[in-house]
């Protein structure tokens, strides 16, 4: 387990996070993924729904399937852990109670329950499973940082087919998959930051 002190704090963790696409061979201590899963959850989304999912593939047969449906990009086959991140609405809304906060008065519960319904049921099943995915890229925004807090190194990946990768894994035909992360322990530096100046991309107004 990473001690409490080799944490980095959140600044340090953005400062040192680059994409890594080559790892060192060690197995990751799964205290360490259960601990950095946990604090990404701490992520908030709307009414609190928390649609994602994660499917942690570290079985070399799996991994080497998995690489395949990622166009054999060599941080999946590298890496000994790669977080495959989805999005799963339907289940979500399922179990509503599960995200309801128990501290919640019961009338303002059933309330807010009901519109959930509506604004879902008017939205439809494809959308909703869409607007799922948008809450599952900050969950992805904190799992990036958690890992790099707690000293690994990752890689986000958008480049898979999605079909068959949700077929590999077993994961519903209706549900999203936002990111796939390889996370483990850096064999590189990465590519130092480049990113646009503050004045490109914001307005104080
Ligand atoms: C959602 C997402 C998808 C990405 N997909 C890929 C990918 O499929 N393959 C890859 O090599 N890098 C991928 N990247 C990495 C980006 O290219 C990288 O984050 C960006 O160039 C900035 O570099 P840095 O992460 O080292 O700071 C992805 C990043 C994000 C956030």
């Amino acid at each position: 387990m990473v001690e409490q002190k080799t944490l980095l704090n959140v600044v340090e963790a953005a400062e040192r996070r680059r994409s890594i696409r080559d790892y060192q061979p060690r197995p990751m201590p799964e205290e360490d993924l259960r601990e950095i899963l946990r604090v990404a959850g701490l992520a908030p989304s709307a009414w609190n729904i928390q649609p994602w999912r994660v499917t942690v593939v570290r079985d070399p047969e799996l991994k080497a399937k998995l690489q395949q449906a990622a166009f054999g990009q060599k941080q999946v086959g590298s890496a000994p852990a790669v977080l495959v991140v989805w999005s799963d609405m339907k289940d979500a809304l399922e179990h509503m109670d599960e995200f309801v906060h128990p501290g919640m008065p019961a009338d303002r519960a059933e309330d807010m329950k009901a519109t959930i319904r509506r604004v879902f049921g008017d939205m439809g099943a494809e959308a909703a499973e869409q607007w799922a995915q948008g809450q599952t890229y900050i969950f992805l925004g904190y799992l990036l940082l958690a890992i790099s807090a707690f000293g690994y190194a990752s890689s986000p990946m958008l480049g898979f087919d999605p079909v068959a990768v949700k077929a590999l894994l077993g994961i519903p035909e209706h549900a999203t998959v936002p990111a796939l992360v390889a996370v483990g322990e850096a064999a590189e530096e990465g590519f130092p930051h480049h990113r646009h100046p503050l004045e490109r991309f914001v307005k104080f107004v």
